[in-house]
């Protein structure tokens, strides 16, 4: 795909492609280079957008379910026809490396065709209400309506396919949806638009709009827009629950997600290299890289060299070179962040085991350890290619080395051992739980969502369509059981 156009490209404004008011700038992070201008909507072109999401949304509701699960089969398609064009608008407005372009990309192909799967199957349940005295012959009907228009608030770090996991489910129940992607990467959510606009679904369904964060805060007041689906940063996101406490709101934020490497677990080297490949994937930018890396004791001596090795392994460079495995993150301030966090981790005693440096938006995949538990790197979410060690005496100490933490995304635990296992599903404060294998693991019909700091309600294709709706309960009295 050609990103630079003689005009800018268009917003989407209720299924319509429009120029807007004003442009906004797309730079590829690895150089600077100018990727893009995209039309950025005026107010009234907002204001459109809001009014015919909120007149479409009681005939869409009601709008038959082939029609809908038709309409997100085709999004499913057109992304599978389109791939290697997506994933280069991928790399080029993000700056992940190819190779994990491509791998968004397929995925987002499978959450539009589980959201058809589920429009068809998405059908409420019956329940019996003969259980009790008074209840004989009557049966309650309870179906999932829409709560409303959703508002979908998507992060830079997935462009294609954090913005599908807010669209396919929206549309699968029946709900009108706007989009408002990351102002660093819109590209790939436009191009959606485009997708979405060939289905022939009714004006005002969708819309795509690309504002600037200030100009967000009307759209997340606006009580036509009753439900919120945002993913991105802690702070911005729990601000969203104090502007707007009727509303349901939905809020996938951050972690600093664990792996843990238990002493039984046979193959050291294996967990060493998963925990490098998903410490530095997408440069750590996923609120499920590996961040903290807890191993135990008896094993360390094999595993800590294994892990300095893979992650020396991992090849920064160029994101379009497909033998390249660490990109930039998302601009030269995060990167300069990422760094003063690491300096401020070895003034308070850590030792940096390789890494600990940058050029220009690129960080040196960096390995950590002795990090105090109060430092940045090891409390808060990095978001940066850096992997902070620690190695404790048992499990029990690496639980609660997990659960000591504000946040509670997923954790991974290599263990082939059941009752650890079961203990670790148990124990760990977690929205979700790996056994052998790294936090980083995610299937897009799984449940996926977070405990404390991490944020409230679940996205995951039927979890979200359960998040966008209610129940509504109709009693048959009269009826022959
Ligand atoms: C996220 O960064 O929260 C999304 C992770 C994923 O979808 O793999």
């Amino acid at each position: 795909m050609d990103t630079i156009t003689p005009e800018p490209r268009p917003a989407w404004i209720a299924g319509r492609p429009e120029q807007g008011g004003g442009t906004l700038e797309v730079t590829h992070p690895f150089d600077g280079s100018e990727v893009a201008t995209v039309a950025v909507p005026d107010a009234g072109q907002v204001e459109r957008a809001v009014a015919a999401a909120a007149a479409v949304a009681p005939a869409f509701r009601r709008s038959p379910a082939h029609v809908r699960a038709a309409a997100l089969d085709h999004v499913s398609r057109g992304l599978a026809a389109r791939a290697e064009e997506i994933a280069e608008v991928i790399t080029a407005e993000n700056g992940k490396p190819y190779k994990w372009a491509e791998a968004e990309v397929r995925r987002a192909i499978s959450v539009f065709r589980i959201a058809a799967e589920e429009a068809r199957r998405f059908s409420g349940e019956l329940q019996r209400l003969d259980t009790d005295q008074g209840g004989e012959n009557r049966l309650a009907m309870v179906r999932r309506v829409p709560r409303g228009p959703v508002l979908g608030i998507a992060p830079f770090n997935f462009p294609l396919n954090l913005v599908a996991h807010k669209v396919a489910p929206a549309l699968a129940v029946g709900a009108p949806i706007i989009v408002k992607p990351a102002p660093r990467t819109p590209l790939s959510a436009l191009v959606l638009g485009e997708l979405l606009a060939e289905t022939g679904l009714p004006e005002g369904v969708f819309s795509v709009l690309p504002l600037g964060n200030a100009e967000t805060a009307a759209l997340v007041a606006d009580p036509r827009l009753p439900v919120v689906s945002f993913t991105g940063s802690g702070p911005v996101g729990w601000s969203l629950t104090e502007a707007a406490p009727r509303k349901h709101i939905v809020l996938e934020l951050g972690g600093n997600a664990a792996a843990v490497v238990l002493a039984d677990w046979p193959d050291l080297p294996g967990a060493a290299a998963r925990i490098a490949t998903f410490g530095n994937y997408q440069a750590g930018q996923s609120c499920i890289a590996v961040q903290r890396v807890i191993v135990e004791r008896a094993v360390a001596d094999e595993f800590v060299p294994a892990l300095l090795e893979a992650v020396r392994a991992q090849r920064t460079g160029d994101p379009y070179d497909t033998t390249v495995d660490v990109g930039p993150v998302v601009d030269e301030a995060a990167a300069e962040r990422i760094v003063a966090w690491i300096g401020e981790a070895v003034a308070g005693g850590a030792k940096v085991l390789t890494g600990g440096t940058r050029e220009g938006a690129t960080v040196e995949p960096t390995l950590l350890t002795d990090v105090p538990p109060e430092a940045k790197v090891w409390a808060e979410e990095v978001f940066g290619p850096v992997l902070a060690l620690s190695v404790v005496d048992s499990a029990d100490e690496a639980f609660a080395a997990v659960n000591a933490s504000a946040y509670g995304l997923q954790a991974g635990v290599f263990t082939r051992d059941v009752r650890q296992a079961f203990r670790a599903s148990a124990e760990l404060e977690m929205g979700g739980v790996i056994i052998g294998d790294v936090p980083s693991y995610r299937a897009d019909q799984m449940p996926y969502g977070g405990v404390k700091g991490s944020g409230v309600g679940r996205e995951g294709v039927l979890a979200a369509m359960h998040d966008l709706t209610e129940e509504k309960v109709t009693v048959f009295t009269g009826i022959d059981l």
